[in-house]
C-alpha cells in the first residue's frame, strides 16, 4: 500500500507556495482568516483590504492547482456598519478576472448554531463554500457522497400520479427533466449543495468540522490524490484526508496552531467519524 503524506509548513501561505512546483493538487480546501475577524488570536485583515490581500495567494492557488482540480473557499461576508460588507462578492468577481472559473456556491448550514437576536437581524447560522475551478472538466466522484434516500421516498413514491411516471421537463426551458418513478426501489439519492455539518470547538477558535472537508475530499478526488489547505489551523484538513488516504499539505501561519497541527496528524481520524449521512438534517 503506498504510503501516504501529510506535510505541514509553518509560515505565509503566499511565501510557502512560491517554491511548489505548477498542477501539483487536485483540491485546495480552505478557509482563511475572515475580515476583520478573530483579530486578537490570529490577526485580522481589514474588510476593506481583504480582496488586495487575498488575490496574490490566490494566483499562487492557481498554479499550484492542476487543471482537473478544484479550490473550495469557505468564507462569509462580515456586517460592517449595519449591512453586510461586500468583499466577498468583490472577491468572486476578482478571482474570474484571475481565470478561475466560479462553478459552484454550496451552503454550510450550522445546524446545531446556538439562538440569538441583534435588533435588525437573526442569528447568522450559515456560510458560503465557493467551488472555483481551472477548467470545465474537472474530477468529481459524485457516487463517492450518496446519501440513504431518507423517509420521504417512503412517502412521496407511495402513489404515484400519471406525471410522475414519465419525464417531466422543465416548463421554464431550463432543460431539466425528472421522472420520479426512476426512484422506486433506490435506497441511496445523490445530496444537495446545502450541508448540514454541526459546529464543532477543537482546540482551535474556528476548526471545520470533519465531515465538511470529507465531503468536499470524497466528492472531489481519489485515494491517493493530493489536497492543500493553506490556512490550515488545527489541521483539521490534514486529518481528514489522512484518514481518507490522501495525500496533504497543510499551512499555517502562527506557531502554536503549527505545532497543534502537528500533534493532530499523528492522530488521523476514524472514517465514521464523517459518514455522509451526518451532513443532513435530520441527522
Ligand atoms: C479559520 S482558521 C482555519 C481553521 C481550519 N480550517 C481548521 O479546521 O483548523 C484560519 C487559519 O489561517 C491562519 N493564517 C492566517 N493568515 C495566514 C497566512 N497568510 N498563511 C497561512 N496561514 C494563515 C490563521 O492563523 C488561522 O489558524
Amino acid at each position: 500500500m503506498p504510503i501516504i503524506k501529510a506535510d505541514i509548513y509553518l509560515g505565509d501561505c503566499l511565501e510557502v507556495l512560491a517554491s511548489y512546483p505548477d498542477n501539483v493538487f487536485d483540491l485546495i480546501i480552505t478557509s482563511p482568516p475572515y475580515a476583520d475577524s478573530r483579530a486578537h488570536t490570529y490577526g485580522g485583515i481589514k474588510p476593506n483590504d481583504y480582496v488586495t490581500w487575498f488575490l496574490p495567494r490566490a494566483q499562487q492557488f492557481f498554479r499550484v492547482l492542476k487543471p482537473t482540480g478544484t479550490f473550495i473557499l469557505n468564507i462569509k461576508e462580515k456586517v460592517v456598519d449595519g449591512e453586510r460588507h461586500t468583499y466577498v462578492i468583490e472577491l468572486t468577481l476578482e478571482l474570474r478576472k484571475q481565470g478561475w472559473l466560479w462553478t459552484e456556491e454550496f451552503i454550510w448550514h450550522k445546524k446545531n448554531c446556538y439562538q440569538g437576536k441583534w435588533p435588525n437581524r437573526f442569528r447568522d447560522a450559515w456560510e458560503r463554500c465557493l467551488q472555483f475551478n481551472k477548467t470545465k472538466k474537472f474530477h468529481m466522484y459524485q457516487e463517492a457522497v450518496m446519501v440513504p434516500m431518507g423517509d420521504w421516498a417512503n412517502t412521496r413514491l407511495k402513489k404515484l400520479s400519471n406525471t410522475d411516471k414519465i419525464r417531466d421537463t422543465s416548463k421554464v426551458g431550463s432543460g431539466f427533466g425528472k421522472n420520479v418513478s426512476n426512484w422506486l426501489n433506490r435506497t441511496m439519492a445523490y445530496p444537495t449543495n446545502v450541508l448540514h455539518p454541526a459546529t464543532t470547538n477543537r482546540q482551535h477558535s474556528a476548526v471545520f468540522p470533519p465531515e465538511l472537508p470529507a465531503w468536499f475530499i470524497k466528492l472531489f478526488t481519489q485515494e491517493n490524490d493530493w489536497v492543500l489547505d493553506p490556512f490550515s489551523g488545527a489541521g483539521t484538513t490534514g486529518q481528514v484526508a489522512q484518514s481518507l488516504l490522501r495525500n496533504s499539505v497543510g499551512i499555517e501561519i502562527k506557531p502554536e496552531y503549527y505545532e497543534l497541527s502537528k500533534t493532530n496528524l499523528d492522530n488521523p481520524m476514524t472514517y465514521q467519524l464523517f459518514a455522509n449521512h451526518n451532513l443532513y438534517e435530520n441527522s
